[in-house]
């Protein structure tokens, strides 16, 4: 029996906001932050290029050319009994086994960009998708433990290494079912600016401000997997060094201590995040940081442990689940020319409006200096 992504009747309400046109190129004809070409599939194949929900030939969904057993399939259609949602307008595709969608890209060569996709699994089994732009190419883990729709969406970055880039996601999976598979929804890309140190800073893109596109409706944030494969962080400066996803998150639908970005740390020890720091050994540094949360029913006793060096630092924070934040302070003794920043969650917690979802303290605003000695 197929499993079909676990369905919720709320987000009929918030999900099916108009979408404004997308203009997806800038004016030098290069592509603009946002939707790629038919990023949400809204634009239909014509009916003739359709067997019930299959695609039939490699160039009927405008936009794209996909390969292998790809469906198109439209909000509240049927699953047995089970109501198939979309997050972006009203129309996703399901990428079968070893099937793909890909798109050209204009971009100027030797940035750096990063693609959000939203994405949910249809099977009850592992289900992962290869991100690709040629060179760079990563597998993504499609996971469900982070929102209890059943959807989430994942950021992946690369360089440009031309002035055409064709982005590729494909299903490497080989289920008994053919229409297993992962959905796909809402592809977007967003320009990537490498952060630059400030003289007030010692730690690059401190408040996460520069990241992965976020979509202005979607209220579950952008999971940024961890960098096994991928070397170029969809959070520049910052390495998700750990088993599990960080969630990077926006002032828009969540509280956050400090400017519009910050990282929610949802996957206990599992998820950390990561900076290496240039330090002169022997010198005295305080590092400072926010930790809260972020008004996501994520109630309970978090704890943030900071590394830095060989000083460490545990910091307790009663959530209630409604937003707000501490600062805390490291002070360390540099021993090494390069110094790991680094923050995890001691705990693993559940949000306490849905029991399924993972959730986690929120880091953010992050600072270190050099401390004079009097
Ligand atoms: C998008 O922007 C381009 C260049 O600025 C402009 O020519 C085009 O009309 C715009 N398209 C839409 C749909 O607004
Ligand atoms: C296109 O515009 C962007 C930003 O407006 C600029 O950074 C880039 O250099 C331009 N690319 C070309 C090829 O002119
Ligand atoms: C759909 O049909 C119209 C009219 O026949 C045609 O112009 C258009 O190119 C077709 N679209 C696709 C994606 O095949
Ligand atoms: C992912 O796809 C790319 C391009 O199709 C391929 O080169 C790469 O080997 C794939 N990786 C995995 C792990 O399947
Ligand atoms: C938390 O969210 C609620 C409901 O969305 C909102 O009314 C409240 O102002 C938010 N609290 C903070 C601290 O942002
Ligand atoms: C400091 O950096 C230099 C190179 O910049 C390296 O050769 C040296 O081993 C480093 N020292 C320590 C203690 O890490």
């Amino acid at each position: 029996m197929r499993g079909v992504v676990l369905l919720s009747a709320l987000l009929c309400a918030t999900c099916h906001i108009a979408l404004s046109a997308s203009n997806d190129t800038a004016r030098n004809g290069t592509v603009a932050d946002g939707l790629l070409d038919n990023g949400n599939f809204e634009q239909a194949p014509n009916a003739t290029n359709m067997k019930g929900t299959v695609v039939v030939g490699r160039y009927a969904i405008p936009g794209w050319v996909n390969e292998g057993f790809v469906e198109y399939i439209k909000y509240g259609q049927k699953q047995g009994d089970m109501l198939l949602v979309v997050p972006e307008g009203a129309y996703a595709v399901r990428l079968g086994n070893e099937a793909s969608i890909k798109q050209k890209i204009k971009v100027i060569k030797g940035m750096y960009y990063s693609i959000t996709f939203s994405a949910a699994r249809t099977c009850a089994q592992e289900e992962q998708l290869n991100v690709t732009v040629a060179p760079d190419s990563g597998v993504l883990p499609i996971q469900t433990v982070y929102s209890s729709t059943g959807w989430d969406n994942y950021a992946w970055a690369f360089k440009a290494e031309s002035g055409v880039v064709e982005l590729i996601i494909h299903n490497p999976g080989v289920a008994e079912d053919p229409a297993c598979g992962p959905l796909i929804d809402a592809v977007a890309i967003k320009a990537l600016y490498p952060p630059r140190l400030t003289n007030n800073n010692i730690m690059k893109n401190a408040g996460f401000e520069e990241g992965a596109y976020i979509f202005p409706n979607t209220p579950w944030g952008v999971l940024i997997a961890p960098n096994i494969e991928d070397d170029h962080c969809p959070l520049p400066g910052w390495i998700v060094e750990s088993l599990k996803a960080v969630k990077y998150i926006d002032s828009a639908h969540y509280f956050v201590p400090q400017g519009r970005r910050a990282v929610e740390l949802v996957a206990g020890k599992e998820s950390a995040i990561a900076q290496v720091a240039r330090t002169i050994v022997g010198k005295t540094y305080r590092l400072s940081f926010s930790v809260g949360d972020a008004n996501n029913s994520c109630v309970g006793s978090l704890v943030v442990e900071a590394f830095a060096g060989k000083g460490t630092l545990k910091v307790p924070y009663e959530s209630k689940g409604t937003g707000g934040f501490k600062r805390a302070v490291l002070e360390f003794v540099a021993v090494s020319n390069r110094t790991r920043i680094m923050f995890l969650s001691t705990y693993y917690t559940m949000r306490s409006d849905d029991f399924s979802s993972l959730c986690g303290p929120v880091v953010d605003d992050v600072k270190l200096l050099s401390v004079r000695k009097p």
